[in-house]
């Protein structure tokens, strides 16, 4: 027999996502249903999926063992957030209200709000004020569903608050329980004390910055802003070559407002993905279905802009993309930590199927973060990492709008969140 140290009991849907490689087409429909699942883990792994007969034959629980009844509850794998500038200070609702009276995003950014006010706001935090604002949010994305994110750097664009965002998220991920990984994004924009000198800062990026990120082991990727007014299609290029080299891997915001053909160039440079897409090109989703690039969608940013644009995820989907979903939590352009409400919102504006919706916010989310042998699907030898709701099936996730059903969450064979509330470790004192 077996060991575990965790069972979930008879669930009344199990959703696995489970898949060998990355979904494409037709297989994003497959959510890996078990009907009346249980499933078991063992020091975090997950070592038993299948019915609660099969779980009594099979697995033997150690003494100090906790099941769960799952009765009534629907379980998914948790959220994969692979999109997220976490550690911001600072918030935006003044810009929000004039962006309600018609002012754009743009607008509003050659006005000198914008990025520049979060940067402002950032550069004056003090790490642990910092670190503080990201434990807080970081619990609610727990609440929320999200059992792994990725958290960027770019609102210091400069060596020492580029470092201290990042320092921030090291620390972070040590007392979270959710499992942090890195981008170094110092291309978010050209810091105002540049203006008119781009290039000096680009050089300050790939000459000081990044060698100090490598040295210091402080992330795993490298994003860019590819925009009109931010970076070019030729200095992403010469950004993302860097990074390579330092051994970071890449993901590129790309095609957000206009079609410059940073998707192009993030498939060409084997980019892990290539976010927004919003004014992605026929050429750019040729290119990135031919791509292992995921294409990841931010249903957030077109709802929180109130855009009548929104990226082509049927055509993407169709054509053979890998998609994914993320939060892009931000001030300025998606202030939302629920990646719950981002399967709403891809469901509700992106034309996206339930199921659809569900595997690109789990298993391919876990591809765009270079963690699909680790998280995304519930599978053997796999974390535990596991979402039950308090719902009478599935299609209810996105047909029940406006609470959170979000009973437990359950990271790396842990109970984080019990009957709704975050559960301390004795030595968490955040
Ligand atoms: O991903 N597009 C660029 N950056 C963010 C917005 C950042 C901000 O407005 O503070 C985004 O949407
Ligand atoms: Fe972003």
């Amino acid at each position: 027999m077996n060991q575990a140290d965790l069972a979930v009991l008879n669930c009344s849907q199990l959703l696995t996502c489970r898949s060998p490689i990355p979904k494409r087409r037709n297989a994003l429909q497959d959510v890996g249903l078990v009907k009346n699942g249980s499933i078991a883990s063992l020091n975090g792994k997950i070592v038993f999926i299948g019915d609660e007969e099969a779980f009594h034959h099979e697995i033997q629980m150690t003494d100090e063992g906790v099941c769960i009844d799952g009765k009534g509850l629907v379980g998914l794998p948790g959220f994969v957030d692979s999109h997220t500038h976490l550690p911001f200070a600072g918030t935006r609702e003044e810009e929000f209200v004039l962006r309600l009276k018609g002012y754009t995003y743009q607008q509003l950014a050659q006005k000198g709000l914008g990025i520049q006010t979060t940067v402002n706001a950032t550069r004056k935090a003090s790490e642990e004020e910092l670190l503080s604002l990201c434990l807080s949010r970081l619990d609610s994305m727990l609440l929320h569903g999200t059992t792994t994110t990725e958290a960027k750097s770019g609102y210091g664009l400069n060596l020492d608050d580029e470092l201290k965002q990042l320092r921030v998220l090291k620390k972070a991920n040590k007392i979270h329980p959710i499992d942090i990984v890195s981008t170094f994004m110092g291309a978010h924009e050209v810091p105002r004390e540049y203006k008119g000198r781009k290039n000096e800062y680009i050089e300050l990026i790939t000459q000081k910055i990044l060698p100090e990120v490598k040295k210091s082991s402080l992330a795993e990727f490298f994003d860019v802003f590819c925009e009109e007014g931010v970076y070019s299609v030729e200095e992403t290029r010469y950004l993302v070559q860097a990074a390579k080299d330092k051994g970071l891997k890449i993901k590129i915001h790309a095609d957000e407002f206009e079609p410059l053909g940073g998707t192009q160039l993030a498939a060409e440079e084997g980019a892990t993905s290539v976010d927004h897409l919003t004014a992605i090109t026929e050429e750019g989703i040729k290119k990135i279905v031919q791509s292992e690039t995921v294409a990841t969608l931010l249903p957030g940013v077109s709802f929180f802009l109130m855009q009548e644009k929104k990226a082509p995820s049927r055509k993407l989907i169709e054509e053979g993309a890998i998609v994914s979903l993320a939060t892009d939590f931000n001030p300025g352009s998606s202030m939302t930590e629920s990646m719950y409400f981002i399967l709403q919102l891809a469901v509700f504006t992106l034309k996206m199927g339930i199921e659809e919706a569900i595997n690109a916010a789990t298993v391919n989310a876990s591809y765009a973060l270079g963690r699909f042998e680790q998280v995304g699907s519930l599978e053997l030898g796999k974390k535990m990492d596991l979402i039950l709701f308090d719902a009478p099936n599935y299609p209810s996730l996105v047909y029940h709008l406006g609470i959170n059903p979000i009973k437990h969450v359950i990271k790396n064979g842990n109970v984080v969140v019990q009957e709704r509330k975050i559960l301390r470790s004795p030595v968490d004192s955040y």
